[in-house]
């Protein structure tokens, strides 16, 4: 069956039907596409084209074909060019010539928009719980280490002390940034563009707000042409996808590290891990490797579709059928990883004493010590100076930070008191950071209320 045919005098070859067919993907939009259908019946009832009968029949076959559906071999051997021309198809075998009048000043276009819309706001909606989830598996981390330090890093390479919650909320943040980009996207996705016809409108009186409502749409689109060559809102939903895999990628690269034996931080849980076929000993990260893997898939969806709206002339073009594919592996790519994730996150035991060591072992302190020193009157380049004097010292004589007591410290320099030899413990300096934001105890507990209060609100 066609949607289209009257002014052909010979069908589409088979070439071109395998070439442009999109109902192998496309009909993942099935039920969206059913549902999008029987709120458009009720506004053509509204008006008058449509008597409350045949209004009825026509949601009633609806719902039987979104009940049918749902059998896996439903679309078994279907070769219809969309999942739209699948759907009226089976109106037809339901309800004979009164599918005829279904696609009353409608266009697949704006039809298409709306099931994507229909579709991606649920997905937003799930991602958005897991993203919750997430945060709450690292506050969770965090409440279990309160007294947990480590070395924090720049370049790689041992910088300052912070508590463990300090690290695991300082992800948190970056989520809790995803749920704001995802929600963003979801507004935008959240817009009704049924009326808009091909690209000019409609010919029917269509009350555009009640059909919002009844589809519970927090509002119309502006402009048809605009809706008819617009996926701006599906450009938005992969480019959140794409900063949330980003961050998810770079919390993985994180504890494939951490729980290295180089490291020896992390222990992961046996259920995310996996062995070698030839190497008895081996508990790999696979997990996180994957999500790491997945994130360049999902940059590379957003990219596809970024590529293939460049340059389309107004309005709609058939190119814009590619949108889908990359849209749905994003989205799956997405919800699978923030799961996996989250169950990462729950399975994972801190040694607390191998980042302890490494913190007390490194000279992590040195800013503490410089910081001390300028606190007390020493201009902070003088202050600089004399720390890098001390690291450099103890370097050549193979000393750690605790090696030195209080009388070889103020002997090394004059402007060092006997009371600064406390912050070569990693954990003293640390106490001086206590500023809205920083890595001191009393700073991080109170974001770690405030983490608890966030996830509170979004919670239902
Ligand atoms: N399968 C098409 C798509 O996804 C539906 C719209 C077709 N419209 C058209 N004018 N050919 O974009």
């Amino acid at each position: 069956m066609k949607l289209w045919g009257g002014r052909f005098e010979s069908g589409p070859s088979e070439v071109f039907e395998r070439f442009s067919g999109s109902l192998q993907f496309d009909k993942k939009l099935l039920d969206a596409d059913c549902r999008g259908s029987q709120a458009f019946a009720r506004a053509l009832e509204r008006a008058g084209i449509l008597t409350a009968d045949e209004r009825e029949r026509l949601v009633a076959a609806f719902e039987q074909i979104r009940t049918e559906a749902r059998d896996p071999k439903y679309l078994e051997g279907a070769a219809d060019e969309d999942v739209h021309t699948f759907v009226i198809r089976k109106l037809k075998d339901r309800v004979g010539g009164l599918a005829d009048k279904i696609h009353t000043g409608r266009s697949r276009n704006e039809q298409v928009s709306l099931d994507v819309r229909l579709w991606l706001r649920e997905r937003i909606d799930v991602d958005l719980e897991l993203l919750v989830n997430l945060m709450g598996a690292l506050v969770e981390m965090a409440r279990k280490y309160p007294n947990a330090i480590v070395p924090g890093y720049t370049h790689l390479r041992r910088a300052q002390a912070v508590p463990w919650a300090h690290y695991l909320l300082a992800y948190f943040e970056m989520f809790a940034r995803d749920h704001e980009r995802l929600s963003q996207a979801r507004a935008r996705v959240d817009l009704m563009p049924l009326g808009s016809g091909a690209l000019a409108g409609s010919g029917f009186p269509f009350d555009r707000d009640e059909m919002a409502r009844d589809l519970g749409f927090a509002a119309i689109t502006r402009n048809s042409m605009d809706v008819s060559g617009d996926r701006d809102f599906a450009l938005d939903f992969l480019y959140a996808a794409s900063v949330s895999m980003l961050h998810l990628s770079r919390l993985a690269e994180d504890w494939i590290l951490y729980s290295s034996e180089e490291f020896g931080w992390l222990e992961l849980g046996d259920g995310v891990t996996s062995g070698s076929s030839l190497m008895p000993q081996k508990k790999n990260p696979d997990s996180l490797e994957l999500i790491r893997g997945k994130s360049g898939r999902v940059f590379g969806d957003f990219t596809s579709l970024f590529v293939t709206m460049k340059g389309l002339p107004m309005t709609y073009n058939r190119d814009m059928q590619e949108d889908k594919e990359p849209l749905f592996d994003a989205a799956a790519q997405l919800t699978s990883a923030l799961e996996m994730s989250a169950a990462v996150i729950e399975t994972t035991e801190l040694h607390a004493s191998a980042p302890l060591e490494a913190a007390k072992k490194s000279w992590v302190v040195a800013t503490d010590l410089a910081e001390a020193l300028a606190r007390s009157g020493t201009p902070f380049h003088r202050a600089h100076q004399i720390v890098g004097k001390l690291v450099l010292e103890s370097i050549q004589q193979g000393k750690q930070p605790l090696d030195w007591t209080a009388e070889q410290l103020t002997a090394f320099a004059p402007e060092f008191t006997a009371d600064m030899a406390r912050l070569l413990q990693p954990t003293e300096g640390m106490k001086t950071r206590d500023l809205p934001g920083g890595a001191g105890p009393a700073a991080v507990a109170k974001a770690l209320e405030d983490a608890e209060a966030r996830l509170r609100n979004w919670r239902p």
